[in-house]
């Protein structure tokens, strides 16, 4: 019986078995191969098995990256299921804060952040004989500098042949521009898996026009179309892009509600399928869901998935027949215009329109309903995404190439180089961060930042609360701030008003005057209850962030007491309430995220040089009292009807103006000659309008050959 078949005979009958042999033969002939197919082909589970099977591990284990967490997870666990081994055995995965690997395991999936981190222990990569980098054509900032990092690899081994450790690369892709990265590698062997879709049909809902892209309203649209699939179209299960968690959750909770109320009314109901099974799909998703998204419901139950871009190609779902899609993505930009990374809900491209209408076709003919119209697909989508590496902020990653020693990041062999101007930023905010020096190369501070799986600032602000003594209460923020948004915000009625009392008690037990110590307290009270899960729930709070949160802090701890057991380590001993410096901590980190109230309303500008005007975020304990606050520093900004800054505390003139006047010491001016370090006052308002960094002579005072 088919049920009873094992994983493994499920997965014989996927595409890609039918190339094996081919597949094996290609990798042992040359260093570098492109392997071409269409999602859910079977590349990212099968083909480390074959490379295992066929001994390419002798020399060491098999690596896979992916762009995203959740798919390292569930690969990982899905193909040690295949394998008949126990995940963290002989199939592993890491990921950031969270390594399930061992001393037997083989074949290896990860992060490309976490690829990326081992490279700076060893640039040879010696644990392993073949690196697949995975989902290439999503383009992550971390997947293209792997790229890059693995051309370098050759380069060295051509050099010098007698080098033992021969790497191999396999780069896995699901669209058919594979040109460029055969290219990349010296015009490597590209291996298209054979296949095609089933026709999928394009419904324009007619619902998102061209004037909407700024304020679109997909998630109503959304539910509007799944309940008109499950009481008109026949079975077959639902895929529903949006953009992100709440969203997601919100959407979830009215369709639970929708679907509960057509359960009593027979009439409108498709006698085959009775009913429908609510299951949203995101990054942070737990482990426990994530299996349940995979498994075939009942027999007489529709799956519907509600799933941010995931769904697109790196995660693939099968009995998928209707997909409804948003149009839209939720996106880190960096902005010229603020000189900030923001999250902004932008349209996806043609090609990602294309993607999502082929996740209804695998198995059988579908459909696509796209909530927009025509010419929205004309007029609004691009014909493709840019590369992440040429629209967000670089500079966690130069900050990883030069403590490899890369030190002209200029030179980097970039798949497609980000414009000059981005790693000068980039080298600027490190510069900010004392992470280097003026002549661009690491300093010991640098070297401690690199240390954390954490960005730069948030890196500089723990490393301060070890040297003033108030780890204690920056930690558990630093581990907060790297878990997803932790409060449930519920989309309507009693529960909404009852979570805001919540969070608002508990904001004021934290004393309600900033959101970094309303994080440590829900962090403290949450570890001090008898259940934390219970307490979580009772206050409307993700029990599964916390808990990340809870062992994030412990690894950050172990990293921090070790780097405090040094000699070397800065020390300096302030004055103060313990509450004080933790906000001279955050200062420290966060000092080119700081903004100053306007002479009138409620709007702040940003001091980093771009002047920009933005706004305290509504979830912020500190709306509605900005009369009373002059210089606040933020974690981050959100970009909607305005550009907001969340996560917002309060600090002293007095606490950054020693700071401040190194925003703007690297003017052009200064940059092209060698003085970099100029004795200028505190800037005033206009001051801050200096010229943008830009141009060739600004690469020779910091970026040595
Ligand atoms: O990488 P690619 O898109 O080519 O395919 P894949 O991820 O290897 O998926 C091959 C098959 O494994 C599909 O039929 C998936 O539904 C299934 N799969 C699964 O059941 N559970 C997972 N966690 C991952 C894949
Ligand atoms: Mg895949």
């Amino acid at each position: 019986m088919a049920e009873r078949k094992s994983k493994k005979s499920i997965a014989r009958r996927l595409p890609i078995h039918d190339f094996q042999d081919d597949i094996v033969a290609d990798v042992r002939r040359s260093k570098a191969l492109v392997v071409v197919g269409y999602t859910g082909s079977g590349k990212t589970t099968q083909l480390p098995q074959f490379l295992y099977e066929a001994v390419c591990s002798k020399h060491g284990m098999i690596g896979v990256t992916q762009p995203r967490r959740v798919a390292a997870l569930s690969v990982a666990a899905r193909v040690a299921q295949e394998m008949k081994c126990t995940l963290g055995r002989e199939v592993g995965y890491q990921v950031r804060f969270d390594d399930c690997t061992s001393q037997d395991t083989q074949i290896k999936y990860m992060t490309d952040g976490c690829l990326l981190r081992e490279f700076l222990d060893d640039r040879e990569l010696s644990r392993y004989s073949v690196i697949i980098l995975d989902e290439a054509h999503e383009r992550s900032l971390d997947t293209d500098i792997l790229f890059g990092l693995m051309k370098e690899k050759f380069l060295r081994e051509e050099e010098d042949s007698v080098r033992r450790h021969q790497l191999k690369v396999v780069v896995m892709s699901a669209t058919l521009d594979s040109g460029k990265f055969s290219k990349f590698f010296n015009s490597c062997p590209v291996f298209e898996i054979p296949g095609k879709l089933f026709p999928v049909k394009d419904v324009y809902c007619n619902m998102i026009k061209p004037e909407d892209v700024k304020n679109p309203s997909y998630c109503s649209q959304a539910v509007r179309v799944v309940m008109d699939i499950h009481t008109d179209q026949p079975q077959g299960d639902i895929l529903v892009f949006l953009t992100g968690q709440a969203e997601i959750e919100k959407t979830c909770d009215i369709l639970y509600k929708k679907s509960e109320e057509l359960d009593y009314r027979e009439d409108v109901r498709d006698p085959d399928v009775t009913s429908l099974l609510i299951l949203p799909v995101y990054g942070s998703m737990p482990t426990e869901q994530q299996q349940r998204i995979f498994s075939p419901a009942d027999s007489g139950v529709r799956k519907c998935i509600v799933a941010t871009n995931i769904a697109g190609t790196s995660l693939t779902i099968d009995g998928i027949r209707y997909v409804v899609d948003s149009g839209f993505v939720k996106q880190l930009s960096y902005n010229p215009r603020t000189g900030l990374d923001t999250l902004q809900v932008v349209p996806i491209s043609k090609s990602e329109a294309i993607q999502r209408a082929g996740r209804a076709g695998r198995t059988a003919p579908g459909r696509c309903y796209r909530l927009y119209n025509r010419e929205f697909y004309d007029q609004c989508m691009p014909e493709d995404m840019l590369p992440e590496i040429q629209r967000t902020s670089l500079t966690s990653v130069v900050l990883s190439l030069k403590s490899m020693g890369i030190h002209n990041v200029l030179r980097f062999h970039y798949l497609d180089p980000p414009e000059e101007r981005m790693l000068l930023e980039a080298l600027k905010q490190l510069f900010y961060f004392d992470a280097i020096d003026r002549s661009g190369r690491v300093t010991p501070l640098g070297r401690l930042l690199v240390q954390y799986p954490l960005p730069p600032g948030l890196a500089r602000a723990v490393i301060s609360s070890g040297s003033h003594g108030c780890q204690d209460l920056l930690l558990p923020i630093a581990a907060m701030l790297s878990v997803e948004n932790v409060f449930i915000r519920p989309a309507e009625g009693k529960k909404q008003v009852e979570a805001q009392q919540c969070h608002q008690r508990l904001a004021h037990l934290a004393g309600g005057s900033n959101d970094f110590t309303t994080l440590l307290t829900v962090f403290q009270k949450s570890k001090e209850s008898d259940s934390p899960a219970r307490w979580c729930r009772e206050n409307y709070i993700h029990w599964r962030g916390v808990k990340m949160a809870l062992s994030i802090h412990q690894q950050l701890q172990g990293i921090l007491d070790k780097q405090t057991q040094s000699a070397d380590f800065p020390r300096q001993k302030l004055a103060g309430s313990q509450s004080e410096l933790l906000r001279r901590a955050l200062c420290d980190g966060f000092f080119n995220h700081i903004a100053r109230r306007s002479a009138t309303g409620r709007s702040f500008r940003t001091m980093d040089g771009h002047a920009s005007t933005v706004f305290i975020h509504p979830s912020s304990v500190l709306f509605g009292e900005e009369a009373q606050l002059d210089w606040v520093i933020f974690h981050e900004v959100v970009w909607t009807s305005k550009v907001y800054m969340r996560t917002v505390c309060p600090v002293r003139y007095s606490w950054v103006q020693d700071l401040l006047p190194k925003l703007h010491q690297l003017d052009l001016s200064s940059l092209s000659g060698c003085q970099l370090i100029s004795d200028e006052p505190t800037p005033t308002a206009q001051d801050v309008h200096k010229p943008l960094l830009g141009g060739q002579e600004a690469s020779s005072s910091l970026i040595p050959d």
